[in-house]
């Protein structure tokens, strides 16, 4: 599965954000060890806190299927929603904190590091990186006696 195919599903995704308070509509592509893609837009609440980003999304629902810790990679991507409904904007979008930290639950599940291809709504630029390099000595399961 190439970075290019999860690109283009997180940007359908974002076009699904309930994002009307911020108006930036960020989308997220998980893949599986088997190739499955699973999505997720960023879910807003008049209560600006609740507010769930894409990967937190995406994620949750891997888990709902009993996969989360098949992960392997995720795409983000997301920018600006016009008042045409188009998603602008030219800066990678990287995960936010609580979602690198949900993320170090699924790698530590499946034993591995996950790629994170960080793509911008405009042109064909992303950048790779990996989770441990996104947040090294990550808070995880052996820090509360478990493993
Ligand atoms: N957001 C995400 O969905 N993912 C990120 O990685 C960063 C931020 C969302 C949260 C909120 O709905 C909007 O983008 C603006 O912060």
């Amino acid at each position: 599965m190439t970075p290019a195919v999860l690109i283009a599903a997180a940007s359908a995704a974002a076009h699904h954000a309930h994002a009307p308070y911020s108006q930036f509509g960020v989308g997220a592509a998980v893949l599986l060890d088997d190739d499955t893609v699973i999505t997720g837009a960023n879910l807003e609440n008049a209560s600006y806190g609740l507010s769930l980003c894409a990967e937190t999304v995406a994620l949750a629902t891997a888990n709902a299927q009993g996969r989360l810790r098949d992960v392997v990679a995720i795409t983000v991507i997301g920018g600006a929603i016009g008042a045409d409904g188009a998603i602008t904007g030219t800066a990678p979008i990287r995960p936010c904190g609580r979602c690198r930290q949900i993320l170090a639950e699924a790698a530590q599940l499946g034993g591995r590091d996950i790629l994170i291809h960080c793509a911008a709504a405009e042109g064909d630029f992303y950048e790779t990186r990996t989770l441990s390099e996104l947040l090294p000595d990550a808070f995880g399961p052996a820090d509360i006696g478990m493993v």
